[in-house]
């Protein structure tokens, strides 16, 4: 039983820490009652057979109004095609490529996945590009439950840019049902929509700057759309931010709201304030369903004029909960890193003096000047590394090579004027403290670095193989912030 009563205190004492103290350690409460359920004991589940084949697809979604846009996706069906697993289950996806052009190869990256390394879908590190005609087949049990999603991981920004893409869903976490499942799944898109054509994906003035944002929004290929909920109900909402580039920063207005995992992990549930979501970064929340006839908003404050991307509709006779106090997830089982025998190794994420030109050009003399002048599109770095074409043709060294079995901390330093979420393959960082916000213990794929922030993760390097580590803004990725380091 969990208690009827909750405490308000911890919101209040996190907003008004605001500007946390030098490498602050993340705090560890929480409002609510409960705790993390025990992990699930699951045996072997069945295998999922699912094929997807990357194709050009004149589509029209609902945020396209009537256009048709010529996407390239993975599925004929609804965009974005959902994989719905329970724990232990096996998926065996076949990829076949048949995109347009003669030289498109791709790939998948099932992102936020501890998978394989051989299944891990990074062309050239693990395996060959599929070329147009040819296909690939992926097969691996994922270890954790929660939400993913997966995505192609060549020539990215257009890829991407143009819908291929899906969610992954692992069931089992739950320790008591909540009212309704829902994916919200949340992207800009780069369209004309007169045109009936897609833009230009990538720009020199957003590969130095923030990225290049698409001036459609949506949420499951809607425009602001009403999502129905049982009124009254706790509700799970799956958040998936989709995009190449936006980082949000997501609220809800009219409704309680709890953080119950971040990045598929489980979280001691936390009152949602806001929370950044850079590309790629997912939350689930449990809201508070509104009354019959009652909405609730989804927000997004990170620009000046804050955004409503979705609306929540109670519908039906309203269900009796008791006050809000959502159930927790089971826990997941990570390896914990141990602190008195972790290595240490610095990361630093910086612009290159090219890099740093074209976040100064003037916005309208961007582009010309970029295209005539710059001699190089390699705008950002790693330890002042950068990945040296836009593809992963040219395989450079790893940046490390870490021991099997053994603890490490990773210090991310961002030594430049832009956040960056920074995606680590194959593994799952825990936050062990920032400079500059006070965070809720959790783990990430992710990470989300403010300007000039510094944050400190831990992990153990159990996971054998060549493991992408870059950041996700995809034209930040494609313009040299991009690595990877070897476990072996
Ligand atoms: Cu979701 Cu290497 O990326
Ligand atoms: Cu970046």
């Amino acid at each position: 039983m969990r208690p009827l009563l909750t405490r308000r205190q911890f919101g209040a004492a996190a907003a008004s820490m605001g500007a946390a103290a030098v490498l602050a350690t993340v705090s560890g409460q929480s409002e609510y009652a409960g705790r993390l359920g025990a992990p699930l004991d699951v045996g072997p589940g069945t295998t999922a057979r699912v094929r997807l084949i990357a194709a050009q697809r004149s589509t029209s979604l609902p945020c396209f109004g009537k256009h048709l846009l010529p996407m390239w996706t993975f599925t004929d069906g609804e965009w974005p095609p959902i994989i719905r697993l329970n724990s232990g289950d096996r998926l065996a996806a076949t990829l076949e490529n048949r995109l347009p052009r003669p030289d498109e190869s791709t790939s998948i990256h099932w992102h936020g996945i501890r998978l394989p390394n051989d299944q891990d879908g990074v062309p050239y590190l693990v395996q060959p590009p599929v070329q147009p005609g040819e296909s690939f087949a992926y097969a691996f049990t994922p270890p954790d439950t929660g939400t993913y999603f997966f995505h192609t991981h060549c020539n990215t920004v257009e890829q991407l840019g143009r819908g291929l893409e899906g969610v992954l869903i692992v069931d089992g976490d739950t320790t008591e049902p909540y009212d309704a499942d829902t994916v919200l799944f949340i992207r800009d898109w780069q369209v004309d929509l007169e045109a009936g054509e897609f833009n230009t994906f990538f720009t020199l003035r957003g590969a130095g700057r923030a990225g290049t944002f698409g001036p459609l929004r949506s949420v499951n290929g809607e425009v602001n759309p009403a999502v129905e909920l049982p009124a009254s109900g706790d509700c799970r909402l799956r958040l998936i931010n989709g995009d190449v580039t936006r980082i949000l920063k997501i609220s809800i207005e009219g409704a309680d709201a709890a953080v119950i995992a971040i990045d598929g992990v489980a979280v001691l549930p936390f009152p949602l304030s806001s929370w950044s979501m850079g590309p790629a970064m997912r939350i689930d929340l449990v809201i508070r369903a509104p009354q019959s006839g009652r909405v609730a908003r989804l927000i997004d404050g990170s620009t000046a004029d804050p955004v409503q991307l979705a609306y929540f509709v109670g519908r039906g006779d309203p269900l009796v909960r008791s006050d809000f106090d959502p159930a927790p997830l089971r826990a997941a089982t990570i390896a914990e890193p141990n602190m008195k025998t972790a290595t240490r190794l610095n990361f630093v994420f910086q612009a290159t003096d090219t890099g740093q030109t074209v976040s100064m050009l003037d916005d309208q003399l961007g582009d010309l000047l970029g295209e005539l002048c710059l001699s190089s599109r390699t705008f950002w770095t790693i330890n002042s590394y950068a990945w040296p074409d836009r593809e992963h043709a040219r395989l450079p060294p790893p940046r490390a090579i870490l021991d099997r079995g053994k603890s490490f901390v990773f210090a991310l330093k961002n030594d430049s004027e832009f956040s960056h979420p920074i995606h680590v393959h194959g593994h799952t960082f825990k936050l062990l403290r920032s400079d500059k916000q006070n965070l809720p213990p959790h783990h990430t794929d992710t990470l989300l670095l403010l300007p000039h922030e510094t944050a400190e993760v831990g992990f153990v390097a159990d996971n054998p193989g060549d493991w992408m580590f870059h950041c996700h803004i995809i034209e930040h990725q494609e313009t040299g912030m991009m690595q990877y380091f070897r476990v072996r």
